[in-house]
């Protein structure tokens, strides 16, 4: 295929970011300051529907599975031929910047739209996904649209609660989904040759070395858990001090606790409380519950298994320490993942193709590609972050960074040998 043009390069990275924008106020954000756009809430029904008017005109067929997954296929000339499927997620975090994960669904897009405007067709389909719940921002559970496509077990998820009681069945049933086709959402790794997917960095690394795009071999493992300590309330000016089993020094003390753990770790580990409430809550009552979130993440599967005992002894010591009781639950395991080689290999190609330096790093956030690494050969994309900036509302992206991957994307999808990729024995 020819290159495009840097015309036309920048006119879809722009188009691309402008619609990032658009889709980061209201109505497309659940709250009016800021963009929050939880897995099946009002924002993620609205924006699927724009997403699927923009896929639409783009040339791609639009559906949505049994867990709200948008796909769109865009045909090739060979009707049983495997697909790419390129994906990323549509969801955010709570005041969440414009660009994490929107661009990589948007970005995809664009490159359909630059196929379909030529009148041009791959001997393979494309198939875009963008997935509603990668940040597990709603329910106690994330990825579950890319775990369901993978044929990954979610267990028994119909009954799961999110902070205002509403069970996932109910809230798949209030944008019209049952919970009874979840299965359907299952894909089998036949139907494609690889996974491709395009995201900000959302670190300093690129920003800092002054490079627009990196390929990505490998993602970190992620273990997450809930913890609540149940000491007793009482009046703020009557209990001594050391009558009282109050519930949130102890967690204090459990929050500095993992974060000189984690500080301890040479760079190996990356340890956050990222959410803790006190209740009831009030100025003159001791704290008698707390309930807070763990999150430890590593490259290091071994080391991730260990730090998370070892969380846990110091959260179990701490307490009984201070005479609190602790319950753990919710426990979220997600692997270490790496990248397929041979596509990582391409992919790097295809920046040195496109005119930029080779570039590989590790990636320290999650993504839906973790979830395709041991399914389809995956790789992934990153685009620059100015600043390093991410899960914050100054999270943005340069123009020349978003063209420069639009180029590699386009040079990827374009180059794509079928028979390199997944050789014949390797399709059985
Ligand atoms: C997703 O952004 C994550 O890394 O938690
Ligand atoms: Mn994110
Ligand atoms: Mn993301």
């Amino acid at each position: 295929m020819d290159r495009f043009t840097a015309h036309h390069s920048r006119s879809s990275a722009q188009r691309a970011m402008n619609r990032c924008r658009e889709l980061s106020e209201t109505p497309y954000s659940d709250i009016p300051d800021g963009l929050f756009r939880p897995f099946l809430g009002p924002a993620h029904t609205i924006t699927s529907e724009r997403v699927t008017s923009w896929m639409q005109d783009a040339g791609l067929s639009v559906r949505r599975d049994a867990i709200g997954t948008l796909i769109g296929r865009y045909e090739g000339t060979q009707p049983d031929a495997p697909a790419l499927l390129i994906g990323s997620h549509i969801d955010s975090v709570r005041n969440g910047g414009a660009f994490d994960g929107m661009l990589g669904v948007l970005l995809a897009i664009e490159c359909v739209s630059a196929l379909h405007s030529n009148n041009q067709h791959l001997p393979y389909a494309i198939e875009i996904a963008a997935f509603g719940d990668e940040e597990g921002s709603r329910f106690p559970q994330s990825m579950l649209g890319s775990r369901m496509l993978s044929g990954k077990s979610v267990g028994s998820v119909a009954e799961i609660q999110d902070q205002d009681g509403v069970t996932l069945q109910e809230a798949l049933k209030g944008v019209g989904l049952d919970i009874a086709y979840l299965e359907s959402a299952r894909r089998s790794p036949h139907e494609f040759l690889g996974y491709l997917e395009l995201h900000i960095e959302q670190g300093p690394i690129l920003d800092k070395e002054g490079l627009s795009v990196a390929a990505v071999e490998a993602i970190v493992g992620i273990r997450r858990f809930h913890v609540i300590l149940k000491g007793e309330a009482g009046h703020a000016g009557t209990v001594p001090m050391e009558m009282r089993r109050d519930a949130l020094a102890a967690a204090s003390e459990i929050v500095l606790g993992i974060e000189a753990y984690a500080n301890q770790s040479e760079g190996q580990l990356r340890a956050t409380v990222g959410k803790s409430e006190a209740f009831p809550g009030a100025i003159n009552i001791i704290p008698g519950r707390v309930a807070f979130t763990v999150e430890l993440r590593s490259a290091d599967h071994s080391g991730l298994d260990c730090s998370v005992l070892n969380v846990t002894s110091l959260i179990e010591a701490i307490c009984a320490k201070r005479n609190i009781s602790a319950t753990i639950f919710d426990r979220q395991d997600f692997e270490p993942a790496l990248c397929d080689t041979r596509l990582t290999t391409l992919l790097e190609d295809c920046i040195e193709t496109a005119g930029h330096p080779r570039k590989r790093l590790v990636s320290g956030a999650g993504h839906d590609a973790m979830m395709m690494c041991d399914w389809i050969p995956t790789t992934m994309l990153f685009i620059r972050s100015p600043g390093g900036i991410s899960h914050h509302p100054a999270e943005t992206v340069e123009l020349k960074d978003v063209a420069a991957a639009f180029d590699v994307m386009m040079t990827f999808v374009s180059s794509l040998d079928a028979r390199r990729v997944r050789p014949e024995g390797e399709m059985q």
